[in-house]
């Protein structure tokens, strides 16, 4: 089989100075890409920032004879998040590849979570994922071509105790991918997300100790390369991978119950079965498919 290359693409990776982002940022420039190194530099809450992590993995390929140019701007200002887009333009000319991986946790019980702990998480990662993006799309519509990767969480898709900013966050950006894969199909551009679970600074106190030589990060950047490549024909596609496995998620839904009747709290208590049954699943690719069922029914 050949070997998937990159070669002549320029990838822009967020938050690529540590963890995931540093592996994907490796693994894109070893395979032909040139990349550009974002990277604030605080600590895992986002405090601080340094210019320093980004330049290491800059060094990083460029010593293994890669091209890489480092941007330590903050995804979440606008500001920031325009100059990571020029950063590409500069140095390589165009922009192909946009993996949209800077986050930060400020995890807190719902009770105990303040609004700025809420407003920092949805700042980085929904918000820095949109800017970053949005800076992007023009030149990614102009060219009539570009790969958009974005990182969502398990813990977004099915919810996690101490994490309502995080997996706020996480979810939108499931949204945020199946708009960018509809508003983006006729320019050659593709959106997925990955749902990712690794060993990181981020996690190393929050997963069991026993799988961290499984977890490595080189476990989920194969699956971003992938998604990252031309030769993906998905779109809109959430997957969770780690550890060696890789699966699909589904946003699906039930076959529900429907009547003619206008609703009542008593027809919709004698029908809860029915409304709760989970076979056989639904999944569309667009809410006019969705209005589907329902369309039927106003029709039959
Ligand atoms: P990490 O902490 O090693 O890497 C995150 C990177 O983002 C850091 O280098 C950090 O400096 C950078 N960053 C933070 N705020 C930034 C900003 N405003 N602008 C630019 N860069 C910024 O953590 P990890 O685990 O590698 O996380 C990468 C992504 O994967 C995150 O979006 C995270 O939420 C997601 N994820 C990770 C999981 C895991 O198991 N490690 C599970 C699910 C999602």
């Amino acid at each position: 089989m050949s070997e998937l290359r990159y070669d002549g693409r320029v990838a822009i990776v967020t938050g690529a100075g540590h963890g995931l982002g540093r592996r994907h940022a490796l693994e894109l420039a070893a395979r032909g890409a040139k990349v550009v190194v974002n990277d604030l530099g605080g600590d895992r809450s986002g405090v601080g920032a340094s210019a320093g992590p980004a330049q290491e993995v800059v060094d990083e390929i460029t010593k293994a004879g890669g091209e890489a140019v480092a941007d330590p701007g903050n995804v979440a200002d606008p500001e920031g998040a325009a100059g990571i887009v020029r950063t590409a333009l500069d140095a390589f000319g165009k922009i192909d590849i946009v993996v949209n991986n800077a986050g930060i946790l400020r995890d807190k019980s719902f009770k105990n979570m303040t609004v700025e702990e809420f407003d920092a998480v949805i700042a980085v990662h929904l918000r820095g994922s949109f800017l970053v993006t949005s800076a992007a799309w023009p030149h990614l519509r102009e060219q009539g071509y570009g790969r958009v990767v974005n990182t969502s969480s398990p813990a977004g898709l099915f919810g996690n105790f101490g994490q309502a900013n995080y997996a706020t966050a996480k979810m939108g950006l499931v949204g945020f991918t199946k708009t960018l894969a509809h508003e983006g199909a006729k320019y050659g551009i593709r959106a997925n997300a990955i749902a990712p679970v690794a060993w990181t600074r981020m996690t190393e106190d929050l997963l069991p100790a026993d799988f961290a030589a499984a977890l490595g990060v080189e476990q989920v950047t194969p699956l971003v390369a992938f998604l990252a490549h031309e030769s993906v024909a998905e779109s809109g596609q959430v997957y969770t991978v780690g550890g060696g496995r890789i699966a699909k998620i589904f946003v699906a839904e039930g076959p529900g119950w429907g009547t003619k009747e206008t609703l009542s709290v008593e027809s919709v208590r004698d029908h809860w079965d029915a409304i709760n049954a989970a076979e056989p699943l639904a999944v569309f690719n667009n809410v006019g498919e969705q209005m589907g069922p329902l369309i039927q029914q106003l029709t039959s």
